[in-house]
């Protein structure tokens, strides 16, 4: 069994976030508010929560505004504590961190796996987390989902560790959804015996969703180097991780919990709902929008 720290996590970030156009036009998609932080800081502040030291973003064009989110401003402090603005320094709290910021880019957005790829020098010899970068997981209650996921991927000696999530089973066309291995015990972590992307209800293997976060071994890369382009031209991560299984590696998986649930802001419904749930138990304002909320509801 592997005992290494996993301190390195890969955010992708360089998709073109067509679903999500205007808005995403001439902004990265990650930076969309959920309540008040962008959706990609929620991503780093859980990758740090789980013990995370070293954060690869994968970038692309119009993305730049990301790693000016997560550096240090000088002069808006200077002006911040020079003015009546010293309040608002807290809010800034976030970019004073030991975390380390790398950034590398996928010039032209041709999948998952083929972004996952070109984390392979950073990610040297070690295991490491991959979360995508418009995706929330929200925890209600203490402990982590990338923690688990680490102590599940190291104790089982697996090359990849999925986060799943139970979904509407007439929603599984929407996402990757893994297949059990037989007489798997879905209460920890679980064996897959195989991946389907989008499947249609009645085909789908389970309504365990793939959930935005994953754990890999660096064996990913060899999949990833066989992985073929679909007939959209992209590189597909659930085929690469199809190929670890049929190349007799262990895959896992690992359900959500009732506290834990995944956001992702990829379409404009889910985004919607997202900034919802956030704005109306926001520590702050969610008072005042839950009775914003109320008069409306009256109003239907
Ligand atoms: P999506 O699968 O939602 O794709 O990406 P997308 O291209 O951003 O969105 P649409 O389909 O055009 O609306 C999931 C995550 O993976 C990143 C995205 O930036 C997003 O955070 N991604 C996706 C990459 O980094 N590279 C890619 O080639 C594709």
């Amino acid at each position: 069994m592997e005992t290494r720290q996993v301190i390195k996590a890969v955010v992708p970030v360089a998709g073109l976030g067509t679903r999500l156009l205007p808005a995403t036009k001439a902004q990265p998609k990650e930076m969309l508010p959920v309540g008040r932080k962008p959706v990609v800081q929620y991503v780093v502040e859980e990758m740090q929560a789980a013990g995370v030291k070293q954060i690869l973003f994968i970038t692309g064009r119009k993305k730049t505004v990301i790693e000016d989110h997560f550096d240090t401003d000088p002069e808006l402090v200077r002006i911040l504590s020079s003015g009546g603005g010293y309040a608002m320094l807290e809010e800034l709290a976030y970019t004073e961190t030991d975390t380390r910021f790398y950034y590398t880019r996928q010039s032209v957005p041709n999948g998952l796996a083929d972004a996952i790829g070109h984390t392979k020098e950073f990610v040297d010899n070690d295991p490491f987390l991959v979360a995508l970068g418009d995706s929330i997981i929200r925890n209600h209650e203490d402990g982590s989902l990338a923690e688990k996921m680490i102590r599940a991927h190291l104790e089982n000696g697996a090359a990849c560790t999925i986060a799943v999530e139970e979904v509407n089973p007439d929603e599984v066309y929407r996402y990757g959804v893994v297949k059990p291995s037989d007489g798997a015990d879905l209460a920890g972590s679980f064996a897959v015996s195989d991946l389907v992307e989008k499947p249609k209800p009645e085909n789908a293997p389970s309504n365990l969703a793939i959930a935005a976060r994953y754990v890999f071994s660096p064996v990913i890369f060899d999949a990833i180097s066989r992985t073929l382009p679909d007939r959209n031209g992209e590189m597909q991560l659930t085929d690469s991780i199809r190929l670890l299984i049929q190349l007799g590696y262990p895959v896992q998986a690992i359900r959500l919990t009732g506290s834990e649930r995944r956001y992702d802001i990829g379409n404009f419904e889910s985004y919607f709902k997202a900034f919802m749930d956030f704005a109306l138990s926001d520590e702050k304002y969610g008072y005042l929008v839950r009775q914003y909320l109320k008069r409306k509801v009256r109003e239907f």
